[in-house]
C-alpha cells in the first residue's frame, strides 16, 4: 500500500502538469507587453495622477511583490507565480515572503516545525466561538473576533519591534487554519478535529476543515489546496494589505493590523467576491442560460463578482492556473462540471465582450469557490480561506513597512463651509 506522502507526491505531479501547461500558454500570449514602468529606483517625493479610490497612489517602495497588470504577472520576491504554484510547498512560500528567499532544505524543516509547534488553539477561543451566533453570523466576523481573543492573550502583543512582531506573525499563520476550520465546524454542529501534526499546512488545513483524514482526500486535493493557498499569498498593495499597513504603522499591535485586513477582506469587491461567485452561477443555473443572464445583466449594469481589476488589465495569472485546476476536480462530479460549464461560458461572453471594450477578466475569485466547493467546502468559508492564505502578504509587508516606519496619514480636500456662524442651541431652527 502506498503511503500518504507518496500519494500526495502523485498529486503533486498531476497538478504541476497543469499548471506548467497554463503558465506555457501565459508566456507565449503575453511575454512581449511592454512593462507597465512600476518597477526600479524609487525615493520620495514622487508625482502621481491620483483618482478617485486612491487609484494612482503610491504608499512607498516594497520589494515582497508585483503585479504586471498589464501582461497579467504576478511575482514573489521574484519569482513568477506560475514556477512557485508548480513547484513548491506553501510553507516555502511563507517563508520566501517573510525572510526574502526560499529556504535550503535544513531551513525549511526548521520553519515547517515551528509552525507545527505554532498550531494549537487555545481553548478560550474555541468557548468564544462556540458563542457566537450562528448561521446569521459571517464567518469573516467570527474569524476577526478569534484574532482579537487570541490578542489578547498575548502578555508581549504590545511590542512592536521588527522580531517581535514577525514571532507574532508566524504564530497567526499557523494558527489560521485551524481557526478557520474550527468555526466551519463549529457552523455545521460538528465535533472539531484535533490538529495533524505530521502533514503539511494544506493537508492539516483540508483535514480540519472537512474532518476526512488526509489518507482518504483523494491524491489531488492536498496539491491544489497547496496550490490555491500559494496563489492567494499576496498581491500588490490590496485593499486588505493597505489597511494592515496604515494600521500597524501607527506602532499599534500585529493582531490589531490583522483584524482590520480581515475586516477589508470580507468585502464583496474584494474577498467577498469569490463566495458571490458561487451565488450567481447557481442563480445562473444552466449553461443554456447564460447568455440571456449576461445581456439582462449588462441591461442593468450589475455587477459580475469575479471579473474586473482595478490593476491586472489582462487575464489574472491566478485564475489562469485555477479554472484548469477547479476542471479537473468537477471531472468526477456533474454537479460541479455543470457549474463549471456555466462558468467557462460566463468567462468566454464577458472576454469577448467587456474584455475588448473595457479589458475586464475574470479574476482570482471567479474560479476559486468552484475549486473549493469541489473539496467538500461550503461557499460561506472560501473568503476565510482566503485569509488562511492572505495573512502572509498582510504580515509579511507590515514587517517591511516596520523596518523604516513613518506613520500613514494622508489628507483629504475639505469641501464644507469655512466661516460658518455659532448659533446657541436654543435658536437654532431645522
Ligand atoms: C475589482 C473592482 C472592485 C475594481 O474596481 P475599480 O478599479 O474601482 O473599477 P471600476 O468599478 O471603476 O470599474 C471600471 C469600469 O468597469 C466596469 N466594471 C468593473 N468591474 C466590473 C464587473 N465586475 N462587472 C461589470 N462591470 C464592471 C465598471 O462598471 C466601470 O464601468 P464604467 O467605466 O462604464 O463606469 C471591480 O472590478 C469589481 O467590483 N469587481 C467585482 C467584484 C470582484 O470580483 N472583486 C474581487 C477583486 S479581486
Amino acid at each position: 500500500m502506498k503511503s500518504r506522502d507518496e500519494i500526495f507526491k502523485e498529486g503533486r505531479k498531476v497538478v504541476k502538469k497543469i499548471i506548467d501547461q497554463a503558465a506555457e500558454t501565459a508566456r507565449a500570449e503575453t511575454d512581449n507587453v511592454p512593462e507597465p514602468g512600476l518597477t526600479g529606483d524609487f525615493t520620495f517625493p514622487v508625482k502621481a495622477t491620483l483618482n478617485k479610490g486612491l487609484e494612482g497612489a503610491i504608499t512607498g517602495s516594497t520589494g515582497i511583490g508585483y503585479v504586471n497588470g498589464e501582461k497579467g504577472w504576478l511575482l514573489y520576491r521574484g519569482y513568477n507565480i506560475f514556477d512557485l504554484a508548480a513547484n513548491c510547498d506553501f510553507e516555502e512560500v511563507i517563508y520566501l515572503l517573510l525572510y526574502g528567499d526560499l529556504p535550503d532544505v535544513h531551513e525549511l524543516e526548521a520553519f515547517k516545525k515551528k509552525l507545527i509547534g505554532y498550531r494549537s488553539i487555545p481553548e478560550v477561543v474555541i468557548d468564544v466561538l462556540k458563542k457566537i451566533p450562528t448561521p446569521h453570523t459571517h464567518p469573516m466576523a467570527a474569524l476577526r473576533t478569534a484574532i482579537s481573543v487570541l490578542g489578547t492573550l498575548d502578555a508581549t502583543a504590545d511590542d512592536c519591534s521588527v522580531d517581535a512582531e514577525r514571532e507574532v506573525a508566524i504564530r497567526l499563520i499557523a494558527q489560521l487554519p485551524g481557526v478557520v476550520a474550527a468555526i466551519a465546524r463549529i457552523r455545521e454542529h460538528k465535533r472539531l478535529v484535533p490538529q495533524d501534526i505530521s502533514c503539511t499546512h494544506a493537508c492539516n488545513f483540508l483535514y480540519t476543515m472537512t474532518g476526512e483524514s488526509p489518507i482518504d482526500i483523494n491524491n489531488i486535493s492536498e496539491a491544489i489546496m497547496n496550490v490555491a493557498l500559494i496563489l492567494h499569498a499576496d498581491h500588490g498593495m490590496n485593499n486588505s494589505t493597505f489597511t494592515g499597513i496604515v494600521i500597524n504603522s501607527s506602532l499599534t499591535d500585529m493582531y490589531s493590523s490583522i483584524v482590520g485586513a480581515i475586516g477589508s477582506l470580507k468585502g464583496p469587491l474584494h474577498g467577498g467576491a469569490n463566495e458571490r461567485v458561487l451565488y450567481m452561477l447557481e442563480e445562473i443555473g444552466n449553461i443554456n442560460k447564460v447568455e440571456e443572464w449576461f445581456k439582462d445583466a449588462r441591461a442593468t449594469k450589475r455587477k459580475l463578482m469575479g471579473f474586473g481589476h482595478r490593476v491586472y488589465k489582462a487575464y489574472d495569472p491566478r485564475g489562469r492556473v485555477l479554472k484548469p485546476l477547479a476542471k479537473k476536480l468537477a471531472e468526477d462530479h456533474p454537479d460541479f462540471m455543470k457549474l463549471y460549464d456555466i462558468a467557462e461560458k460566463l468567462d468566454d461572453l464577458v472576454c469577448k465582450k467587456l474584455g475588448k471594450e473595457k479589458r475586464i477578466f475574470p479574476n482570482v475569485d471567479f474560479y476559486s469557490g468552484l475549486v473549493y466547493r469541489s473539496l467538500g467546502i461550503k461557499s460561506a468559508m472560501f473568503t476565510p480561506i482566503f485569509a488562511v492564505s492572505r495573512i502572509v502578504g498582510w504580515t509579511a509587508r507590515a514587517l517591511e513597512y516596520l523596518q523604516t516606519n513613518r506613520i500613514m496619514r494622508p489628507r483629504a480636500v475639505y469641501t464644507g463651509d469655512l466661516k460658518k456662524k455659532l448659533i446657541p442651541i436654543e435658536k437654532r431652527k431645522k
